[in-house]
This record gives structure tokens, C-alpha cells and sequence, in this order.
């Protein structure tokens, strides 16, 4: 089992439809993926149809109370179930307090899932915290979605630096371009301007478009009502992207 975490510390940025669409797309090809939505806003579990928090709550799912698979629930969608946001979650920093370190304590809870799911694609809270740092040493490829400006480097270069001072591999980190409007004259600047070192890292780019706008109207990814988008194809090619380099990293043992 592999463990996807789409994350920035920057809200609105795309994370939410990135892990929505790439999960739908990982599930298209058949394989079993987990979308566990950990942001308390609940804008995943919104969008595959489910509006309540978790049965027994983020407390007892953390404390390790409840069996993680009991709280799963499925979308719609062939091979693609959802583990809820829950009210709870704005708290998960003192759950992740109070016993072994929090790296720990997500590794144990993911451990059941990989008897059930070749792919986990978690939906992070957008925070520098203690369920960060687990996630940085828990997930096996960290999905960082960049807006094409300056600003959104910098976001790019801190948690470089925050990988660096840690001693985290920086090759677990896979940044893409987000939200691409080239009619924005800053982003077309952004775009012919920055050096290919940066560039070179950003093979996949997802457009634009109002069609992602419409995944909390529509509530599914927009393959289900856009097939034929360029964005729709963009996700596909971030998902065959993201799924070689996990295909190329060693995996991680989340026990
Ligand atoms: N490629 C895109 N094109 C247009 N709107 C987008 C795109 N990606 C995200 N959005 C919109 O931007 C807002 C924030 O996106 P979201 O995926 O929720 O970001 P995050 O999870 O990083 O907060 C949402 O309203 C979403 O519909
Ligand atoms: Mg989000």
C-alpha cells in the first residue's frame, strides 16, 4: 500500500480537488484507494457525497478505539472509498499529544488499511503542525500543489528547508503547478521566467477551470460530468505522474 498526502501549509491552493480527482483516477484503473479526508472542513467528504462527521469521532478513531476500516465508507465510485472529516479533527494536534510520537501513532492506524488498499490518498489540513510533521515522515509521497507566483515559491522553499533541517528525503516531495490561468499576465510571466531547475520539477500542470469550480455542485470528480476536459486529462496525467514516482521511491512500512 502506498500513501499519497496531497499538502501545502497554504489554504486554496487545489489540494482538495488534486486528491479528489487523482484518487477517482487512481480507482478508475482498478487499483483500491482510501481517500481520508484529516481537514476538519470537510470539503472531501462534501464532494463524495457524505455530509456527516465520523460514527464515533476523531477522539476515539485516534485513541485506536475503533477499528479505522469501521468508520470507511464508499462513494459511488468503483474501488474508491472515503474515511469522513470529522468536527474532531481541529483537535488532532493534542490527540496526536498524548501517547508515542505522531508519526507513530498514523503509521498504526494506517497498518490495517494496506490489508484492504493499494492506495491511501490523504487530504491534508493546510498547517504546519504536529500531523504534518507525521505526515512528513509517514507518507511516502507528499503532493505539494504550487500557484504559479512568486509568493507560492517561497511556500515551495520552506518546506524544502523544512525537509532539509529535518533530515526528511527531499525526493518524497513532488511538487505541480495549480490553478494555471494563462490569460493572468502574472502567471504567463511566472511561467516564461523561472529558472529551469524549479521548472523541471513541475512536469504536470492542472489548468483553470470551471469545471473544478463545480465539484461541491456536482459532488464527484469532474470526470464523472467533464470527461472530456483538458482539465479532466490533467488529473489523469498528475495520477500516472504521481504513481511513477511512487512506483520509482522505496515504499514505506507504515507499521
Ligand atoms: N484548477 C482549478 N481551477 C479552478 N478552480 C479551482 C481549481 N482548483 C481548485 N479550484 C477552486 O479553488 C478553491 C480552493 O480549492 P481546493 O481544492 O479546495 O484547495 P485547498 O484544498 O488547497 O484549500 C475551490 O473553490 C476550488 O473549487
Ligand atoms: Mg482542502
Amino acid at each position: 500500500m502506498r500513501v499519497l498526502a496531497f499538502y501545502s501549509f497554504k489554504g486554496g491552493v487545489g489540494k482538495t480537488s488534486a486528491a479528489v480527482n487523482v484518487a477517482a483516477e487512481a480507482a478508475r484503473d482498478g487499483v483500491p484507494t482510501l481517500l481520508w479526508d484529516m481537514d476538519p472542513q470537510a470539503a472531501a467528504s462534501w464532494i463524495l457525497g457524505h455530509d456527516d462527521g465520523l460514527e464515533s469521532g476523531a477522539g476515539k478513531l485516534f485513541k485506536g478505539k475503533v477499528p479505522i476500516g469501521r468508520e470507511v465508507v464508499p462513494t459511488g465510485i468503483e474501488h474508491l472509498h472515503l474515511l469522513p472529516a470529522d468536527r474532531g479533527y481541529r483537535h488532532l494536534d493534542n490527540l496526536l499529544q498524548k501517547r508515542d510520537a505522531p508519526a507513530d501513532i498514523l503509521a498504526q492506524l494506517l497498518r490495517p488499511l494496506s490489508e484492504v488498499y493499494g492506495l491511501v490518498v490523504l487530504d491534508c489540513p493546510p498547517s504546519f503542525s504536529r500531523l504534518s510533521g507525521a505526515l512528513f515522515r509517514v507518507a511516502d509521497l507528499l503532493a505539494v500543489p504550487l500557484l504559479p507566483s512568486p509568493l507560492s515559491l517561497r511556500v515551495w522553499h520552506q518546506l524544502r528547508q523544512e525537509f532539509r533541517d529535518n533530515n526528511l528525503p527531499r525526493k518524497r516531495l513532488s511538487p505541480f503547478l495549480s490553478m494555471v490561468d494563462r490569460r493572468r499576465t502574472l502567471h504567463r510571466e511566472w511561467l516564461a521566467t523561472e529558472p529551469p531547475p524549479v521548472r523541471r520539477q513541475l512536469s504536470t500542470w492542472i489548468p483553470s477551470a470551471s469545471q473544478v469550480e463545480r465539484m461541491a455542485v456536482e459532488r464527484g470528480p469532474v470526470r464523472a460530468y467533464a470527461p472530456r476536459a483538458a482539465v479532466t486529462a490533467a488529473y489523469r496525467n498528475l495520477w500516472l505522474e504521481l504513481d511513477r514516482r511512487l512506483s520509482e521511491l522505496p515504499q514505506r512500512n507504515p507499521v
